[in-house]
Parts: structure tokens; sequence; C-alpha cells
């Protein structure tokens, strides 16, 4: 990993993004492999200065990693917060990278989370209502060459991302700039 690089808007995402921000619209960034979709979050992130929550979706994610798990000490039942439960309730900035490789349930709970109401019902605990924050806002990533694994994205989920970006490895003449300014 480079240090100090700046980072080089060559297709004006980043005022897409900050338009989407500004009006409450949840953003999907679509590009394949090190077209730089990370490194614009990251930087959206730091330069509005929020605070950024990040899941990285596989076949392994479970729902509890996003909602949370129940836990049983001496008789006591507890809950530790998943991501996405903690992310709704302190207003964050939540980063969903490669959504389109979370299986089918997990998909169905962040469906809950993402419709215009923001909330999310803890059914693993007590039932409570979640409701996200003001300024709770959502990017994800897709990546449409991906690996084994990776599944198209059910048009139901697709809906939540009004603002869709898509990211194409940078014309050649920019990507010396790039080169030359790292
Ligand atoms: N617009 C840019 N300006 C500066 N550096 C960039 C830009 N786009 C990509 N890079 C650099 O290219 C590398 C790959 O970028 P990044 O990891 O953000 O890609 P990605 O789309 O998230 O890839 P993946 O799909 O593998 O997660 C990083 O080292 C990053 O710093
Ligand atoms: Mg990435």
């Amino acid at each position: 990993m480079l240090q100090d690089s700046k980072y080089l808007d060559w297709n004006n995402s980043f005022e897409k993004i900050e338009k989407a921000f500004e009006a409450g619209l949840f953003v999907i960034i679509i590009g394949p492999k090190g077209t730089g979709k990370t490194t614009l979050v990251r930087e959206f992130a730091k330069r509005k200065s929020v605070n950024l929550d990040s899941i990285n979706f596989s076949l392994r994610t479970r729902e509890s990693h996003l909602v949370g798990t129940k836990t049983l000490e001496n008789g006591t039942v507890g809950f530790i917060e998943g991501l996405l439960v903690k992310s709704m309730k302190e207003g964050n900035m939540l980063y969903l990278d490669e959504i389109n490789s979370a299986e089918a349930d997990v998909l169905l709970r962040l469906d809950e989370a993402l419709d215009d109401r923001r909330q999310i019902v803890l059914k693993e605990s007590t039932g409570e209502t979640i409701q996200a924050k003001e300024g709770w806002f959502v990017i994800a990533t897709i990546n449409p060459l991906s690996h084994v694994g990776t599944k198209e994205l059910p048009p139901q989920i697709l809906s939540r991302f009004p603002v869709r970006i898509r990211l194409e490895y940078p014309p050649e003449d920019i990507e010396h700039i790039v080169n030359d300014t790292v």
C-alpha cells in the first residue's frame, strides 16, 4: 500500500456521492477489481469526517455479524450488537463491500434496514425496533466479474441504492497521472 497517495477523482464520483449523501440516498458503486471503489469510499469518509463502519461480505457472513448475537453469562442474557445495528444507532457511514457475495438470508435482513423506514427489528434479542439515527448513510460495492460465490444482486436490494456509480479502469493518459503522483 502506498502512503500519502492522492485520490484522483477522474470521473467526478466524489461529487455524485456528496449529492447522494446530502439527499439521504444510498449509493452503490459497481466496478471490477482495483478500480478504486474502496479508496473512494474511504476518501469520502475522511473528507466528510464521518465514522466509517465496514463489512466485507462473503458466503460466510451470517446474520449475526450484521445484527448481533445473544449471549448467556451466569444466567444473564445479553446481546452483542452487530455492525449494522451499531452503525444505525450511531448514524455512521456503513460500507457494505462486495454485497453481492452475501447469502439470501443476510440480504433479507439488510433489505429490512435499508428500506425507507430505516428500521430493523431485533428478533434475535428483545424484539425491539432500532431506528437509524438521522444522517445514517450506506454505500455498497459490487464487483461484476468477481470470484466464485458472487451472485447477481436481487433487484429488490438493488432498488435500495438509487444512486449508482460505475467505475472502470481509468483511460491510459490518466493512469500516467496516477502513477506519476504516487
Ligand atoms: N482514483 C484513484 N486515485 C488514486 N489511487 C487510486 C484510484 N483508484 C485506485 N487507486 C489505487 O489503486 C489500488 C486499488 O484500489 P482499490 O483497492 O480502492 O480498488 P477496489 O475497486 O476496491 O478493488 P477490489 O474490487 O479488489 O476491492 C489502490 O492502491 C488505490 O490506492
Ligand atoms: Mg475494494
